[in-house]
């Protein structure tokens, strides 16, 4: 069964400022710096998605509503209790939260089962630390979020490829 989520990408420039800081991140941390293919925003965690039910998670994704809006990842932070650092907006746009709110929506009314925790927007950098590097303001890495995708994570390979993604108003 492959394993899905929907995600944010950022652009090639805010991935110029992320990659490098992964790096750093996980080195003070001693840690595993995410790759920088992999850098992502997760909006809806699905976890594994029998085959069969791809479709209706691409016809869902379509009905979501989004406005294009500007993204600024401008601090650093720590989940201690799963050893994660990451890079999130100190300002939420309130176009991320809708997006995320009506994805999420969506999915529920069309019988996904979701997890209940709240959504907090970030993008791991590293993973697995030993010790906690500062947490902080850096950059910023902006960019504009013209559209949302669904992630398959390779089990094997730990790449990650786009199997659907929308844009205001339309599949593409
Ligand atoms: P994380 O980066 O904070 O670990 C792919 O695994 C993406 O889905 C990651 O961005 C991960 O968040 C997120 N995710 C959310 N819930 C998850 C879970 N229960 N297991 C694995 N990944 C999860």
């Amino acid at each position: 069964m492959p394993r899905l989520f929907f995600a944010l990408w950022p652009d090639e420039a805010a991935r110029a400022i992320l990659a490098p800081l992964a790096k750093r991140t996980a080195s003070a941390g001693g840690g595993r710096a995410v790759p920088a293919a992999n850098l992502h925003l997760t909006l809806v965690f699905l976890g594994d998605v029998p085959h069969d039910r791809i479709g209706l998670l691409s016809s869902v994704a379509s009905t979501v509503r989004m406005s294009a809006f500007d993204l600024s990842l401008d601090r650093t932070g720590t989940f201690r209790r799963t050893g994660v650092a990451w890079a999130g907006p100190s300002t939420v746009p309130p176009a991320l939260e809708a997006l995320q709110r009506g994805l999420d929506r969506a999915l529920r009314d069309a019988g996904f089962a979701l997890e209940e925790r709240p959504f907090v927007p970030h993008l791991t950098l590293a993973r697995k630390l030993r010790t906690w590097p500062p947490a902080g303001p850096f950059g910023p890495a902006a960019w504009r979020v013209d559209g949302f995708s669904l992630v398959e994570s390779a089990r094997e390979s730990g790449a990650y490829r786009d199997i659907g993604r929308w844009k205001p108003g339309r599949e593409i």
